[in-house]
């Protein structure tokens, strides 16, 4: 009996034993339950934040090998996650993150717990071409047990770095028009003296004069700097624009022949112009400029000769295309493209090439201002520029304008019918070395001056101009009123006794403004004609509207007396 309630005892007592183990291992198990859970749910936040963040990401084990990546991984790198998973970063498609540099630094994070910060790498990936990209990187779950591991985000910075460069270089585009303005004005005045004054000099030398020698080294010293300036406007953008419609298989044709010249017989030449080529609205003499700065590029890089390739083309270019390159609007471009078999360009240099005053010619040689100019004018106009060079193999200037719609084409004509009434000024190419000799001119036409002798008043502070144009106008005949401002033209007006048929007026002058002046004059005698002269930035200015008679400085007689009975003939009709 007594036996049987020990025993009872001791059953009671195991059987409570036994109930507190279950109740300990029920425990464990739910502790085991939700630490499952919990790990469970770490890994679904872990995958979701891998598939929701829209930069590439991965995550790499101690060797480098991936153990996942997130969606935008795989689709900005070209690369499935089959083919990624357990392969080291380096190995991946194609070995696109074969970089050295990158690969210590990664390991560095392990051995020395390091981060990288912003990290740049520009690199060629060989799935999606050159990039530039941000790296962060650090080191993750660095539990007992856990292995270590790298955290990795990626930012393709590409387009971010490419908008900048282009603002830093609109920055310095400003500077140099700012500066380019200021000394225009000055400047163009002193050349008008110089250019005007040899030129006159000239005339009264006589042929076999020793004196001539100089008197023409003075006048291509002159060119050269009138060049350099004209540059400086274009670049600018301080220059008067003059947009036409246009198709530029008409601006191309007619350089052929100067262009052959250019290169020499050493560079083989061809066009290859589409018939049907669409029209722009560009400057005609601008788009001269922009076609020789490329072929005489082109001559450069081909020091040995080879084969230069002008070509015109209608291209379509899709919003696929827009949404790759911001810069375009979908649309119907002209393309006009320069090839050359020349030496190429490295990165270093191609990246640089739009700069102003970036050259690697030697000095004298190039002064960097060529295809500046050529960018500034084209993005003036509506267009983009496109390089690609390789070294050794030769480079290809592509220039994308906007092609006129039909409707557009239309329009554009008729205004540019009322708008050249008068006729634009002598029009000059730029020769190969920019000499005064080798201009091409395509000279206003000739027209017989009037009988009765008119009376022209000159208005100009800057007494230089002014005394050489009313010599250059005396000389062909004109009588001459000379006025050092807009005051003095108007006192001068109203006391001169005969008709004043026409006024050569500056457009900056420190007293009186040309278009005040011209405002004032007509009211004393309306039947007078302005001629407005400068060498400043007029369009910028708002100075003058498109179509007004103007003459820019520095200017050659021809191009004054031209200009002169132009504006005049118009009055007489
Ligand atoms: N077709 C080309 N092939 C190789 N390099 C080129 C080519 N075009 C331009 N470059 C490079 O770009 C640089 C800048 O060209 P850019 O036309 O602006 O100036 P430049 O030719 O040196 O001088 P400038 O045109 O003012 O006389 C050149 O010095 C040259 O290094
Ligand atoms: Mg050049």
């Amino acid at each position: 009996m007594n036996l049987g309630r020990k025993t009872k005892q001791m059953l009671t007592k195991q059987l409570a034993r036994a109930r507190r183990r279950i109740a300990q291992l029920e425990r464990l198990l739910v502790e085991g339950k939700r630490c499952e859970l919990e790990a469970h749910e770490a890994r679904e936040y872990a995958e979701s934040i891998l598939a929701t963040v829209w930069e590439p990401l991965v995550v790499l084990d101690k060797h480098l090998r991936v153990i996942s990546a997130s969606r935008s991984f795989y689709t900005t790198f070209k690369v499935s996650s089959e083919e990624t998973a357990g392969k080291l970063l380096y190995e991946l498609g194609n070995r696109q993150w074969d970089i050295p540099e990158l690969r210590q630094l990664l390991e560095n994070i392990l051995a020395e717990n390091t981060t990288l910060d912003d990290y740049e790498v520009e690199h060629d990936f060989p799935n999606i071409g050159r990039k530039i990209m941000l790296l962060n990187a650090r080191r993750i779950w660095e539990g007992a047990e856990e292995p270590q591991r790298i955290l990795l985000a990626i930012k393709d910075v590409t387009e971010q770095k490419r908008l900048e460069e282009e603002l830093r270089r609109a920055h310095k585009m400003e500077a140099v028009g700012q500066l380019a303005g200021g000394l225009a004005h000055d400047f163009n005045n002193m050349l008008t003296a110089i250019l005007g004054y040899s030129e006159l000099l000239l005339e009264l030398l006589p042929a076999g004069d020793p004196a001539r020698d100089a008197a023409e080294q003075i006048s291509q010293a002159g060119h050269s700097a009138a060049a350099l300036t004209r540059k400086l406007l274009v670049l600018g953008r301080r220059q008067v624009l003059r947009p036409e419609v246009l198709v530029l298989n008409d601006v191309l044709t007619p350089m052929e022949k100067i262009l052959r010249r250019a290169v020499g017989e050493r560079i083989e030449l061809e066009m290859t112009l589409e018939p049907q080529l669409a029209a722009v609205e560009v400057d005609r003499s601008l788009m001269e400029q922009v076609v020789m700065n490329l072929v005489l590029n082109a001559r450069d890089a081909m020091p040995d000769g080879g084969k230069l390739t002008i070509e015109t083309a209608n291209v379509s270019l899709d919003r696929e295309f827009a949404k790759r390159h911001p810069a375009f609007e979908p649309g119907r471009y002209v393309l006009l493209a320069v090839t050359d078999t020349g030496m190429g360009m490295d990165r270093e240099t191609q990246s640089r090439i739009f700069e102003p005053f970036f050259t690697t010619k030697r000095a004298g040689k190039g002064t960097g201002l060529g295809l500046s100019t050529v960018y500034s004018t084209i993005g003036q106009s509506g267009g983009h520029v496109y390089v690609s060079s390789e070294l050794g193999v030769g480079t290809r200037f592509e220039i994308y304008l906007p092609a006129l719609g039909e409707k557009a084409q239309r329009k554009v004509h008729w205004e540019t019918a009322v708008s050249t009434a008068t006729p634009a000024e002598t029009n000059m190419v730029e020769s190969p070395e920019g000499t005064a000799k080798e201009k091409l001119q395509v000279e206003a036409p000739h027209r017989k001056r009037l009988a009765e002798p008119q009376t022209i008043l000159v208005v100009d502070d800057d007494v230089s101009v002014r005394k050489l144009a009313a010599t250059m106008l005396r000389s062909d005949g004109y009588q001459v009123l000379e006025a050092s401002g807009g005051r003095e033209a108007l006192s001068m007006c109203e006391k001169h006794q005969g008709k004043i048929a026409l006024s050569l007026t500056d457009v900056i002058m420190q007293d009186m403004g040309g278009r005040e002046l011209a405002h004032q004059l007509s009211a004393l005698t309306p039947e007078m004609k302005i001629l407005y002269m400068s060498g400043y930035a007029i369009a910028e200015k708002g100075e003058l509207e498109p179509g007004m008679p103007f003459l820019r400085k520095p200017f050659s007689k021809e191009a004054l007396l031209s200009k002169v009975r132009e504006v005049l003939e118009v009055s007489v009709e």
